[in-house]
């Protein structure tokens, strides 16, 4: 039996974090990773792949398509080297694993390497190459992640249908890729294999792309994303996705045509993992979605449990694990820890991206608090226009009364960048006000989101 203070499950963004914040306060930390590479889901197979991919793809629609010649430039025939592509993907992520192995090293955290059981009583069996292992720590983690959420009729066979793991590594660029829900992964990786060449079918049930996110901006997001090619068709039960002959995929739509495709990728969303955890061994007990049900200081029924991530409520955000996991240890360690759920942004890399942070209008009209909206366009900011890049607003909704920043969201050029400021507005309790007349460098497209918040004055300059 080895002994450790704590004993974090799962290395992704959630657990490594919790990791290295235990050894910045002393503790002696073990974290159990059943995978060989460090990083979890997010690093291996998810937001790194995916965003090298993006970039890769961007580039090369800019290339072959009429972006880089209206800027002036004469390029040729631009031919696409798929295997370098994926390779520069893997290599990228390949960087970032290491780069957390040295991070456990430096931190001086014990890893083990295989499937993590807890046997109750703070004791947790490692399943290793070199057989079973005992430790024991008077505090665990629980940090385990999240997995693909299947679709009763959609046979998955790990290659032409499958799920956001394939659709990193498609071999050659699919004909036809018919997309199953228009979410975060169907937005980006759909985004990806049409940048690439391939058609596009994006088919999602309900009558709307990325539910969650506000609808003003969802909507000008399926515009854009039609304007380049992406189809939707929406309102759609998929009612299965089947392999036909030896190359060809049909998948079948509720009271619509079924389509026919050379891949499925299958993005419905993901579910809690705590397959082979020995939760009930350890007397914990999932809620009716599956989740480790947690208090607020991320407590699960037995003391001493902790739990974090895509494995508890909340969005399935790596960067809300992160928060998660530094708020729990400190917790642990000092007795407060604390996450504010209302200033976690999501980004939806797509080009061009979209970001949001905290209340959407729809919220904010069902919960009867009373706002004022300025909104504020690309199209009439000086760096937009140099890069070429002009789609989109930022919107930002206060209180009507006290002027505090509510919800901002954003579709735009670096969307994704400029929300940070947001985020740092409703943490600070901040006021449109108080953005408005903060100056902000000349010429950048952070100036939209001090323009949407003179607009909510009613005073925009440049428009
Ligand atoms: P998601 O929850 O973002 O989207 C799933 C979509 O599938 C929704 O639009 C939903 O209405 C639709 N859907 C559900 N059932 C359906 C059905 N039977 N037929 C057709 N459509 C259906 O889930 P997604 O895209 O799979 O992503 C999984 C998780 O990973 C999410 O929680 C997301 O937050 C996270 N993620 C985050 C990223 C980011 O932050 N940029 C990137 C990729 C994933």
């Amino acid at each position: 039996m080895t002994q450790h203070d704590l004993i974090v499950i799962g290395a992704g963004p959630g657990g490594y974090v919790a990791a290295i914040r235990g050894a910045q306060l002393g503790l002696n930390v073990a974290c159990v990773e059943k995978e060989p590479a460090l990083g979890g889901t997010c690093l291996r197979v998810g937001c790194i792949p995916s965003k090298a991919l993006l970039e890769s793809s961007e580039l090369f629609a800019e290339a072959s398509g009429k972006g880089l010649s209206e800027h002036g430039m004469v390029i040729g025939s631009v031919k696409l080297d798929l295997a370098k592509m994926l390779a520069r993907k893997d290599s990228v992520v390949k960087g970032l694993t290491q780069g957390v192995a040295g991070l456990f090293k430096k931190n001086k955290i014990t890893r083990y390497q295989g499937m993590a059981r807890m046997l109750g009583g703070g004791k947790v069996s490692v399943e290793t190459k070199d057989g079973p292992q005992e430790l024991e720590a008077e505090n665990i983690i629980i940090a385990t992640g999240s997995k693909v959420a299947t679709l009763p009729g959609v046979e998955l066979d790990g290659d032409r249908i499958g799920a956001s793991i394939e659709a990193l590594d498609y071999a050659t660029v699919p004909k036809h890729l018919v997309v199953i829900g228009a979410g975060y992964i169907g937005l980006e990786l759909g985004s990806v294999w049409k940048r690439l060449g391939s058609k596009v079918t994006v088919v999602e049930y309900l009558d709307r792309i990325l539910p969650g996110m506000d609808s003003e901006v969802a909507k000008a997001a399926q515009k854009i994303l039609e304007k380049q090619g992406l189809e939707f068709r929406l309102g759609a039960k998929v009612k299965s996705a089947k392999l036909k002959g030896k190359t060809k995929c049909v998948v079948e739509i509720d009271a619509q045509d079924a389509i026919e495709c050379d891949r499925v990728l299958l993005a419905v969303g993901r579910k809690p993992n705590t397959d082979g955890l020995g939760l009930e061994a350890a007397g914990i007990a999932l809620d009716e979605r599956g989740r480790v049900p947690v208090g607020d200081h991320f407590e699960t029924s037995v003391r001493g449990v902790y739990a974090i991530g895509d494995v508890i409520r909340g969005p399935m955000l790596a960067h809300k694990a992160e928060e998660e996991g530094v708020a729990c240890v400190e917790y642990i360690v000092t007795g407060y820890g604390h996450v504010n759920y209302d200033a976690i942004p999501g980004v939806a890399y797509t080009h061009p991206e979209i970001a949001s942070v905290g209340k959407t209008e729809e919220q904010l009209k069902e919960a009867g608090i009373e706002y004022r909206k300025g909104k504020f366009p690309f199209l009439a900011n000086g760096r937009a226009k140099a890069l070429n890049q002009t789609d989109g607003f930022v919107k930002i909704l206060a209180d009507k009364e006290t002027d505090r920043v509510l919800g901002v969201h954003i579709i735009g050029p670096r969307a994704g960048d400029l929300i940070a400021e947001a985020a740092v507005a409703i943490e600070l309790g901040a006021s449109s006000e108080d953005i408005a007349r903060t100056s902000h460098a000349h010429p950048t497209l952070a100036e939209v989101v001090k323009e949407a918040a003179f607009a909510v004055d009613g005073r925009a300059i440049h428009i």
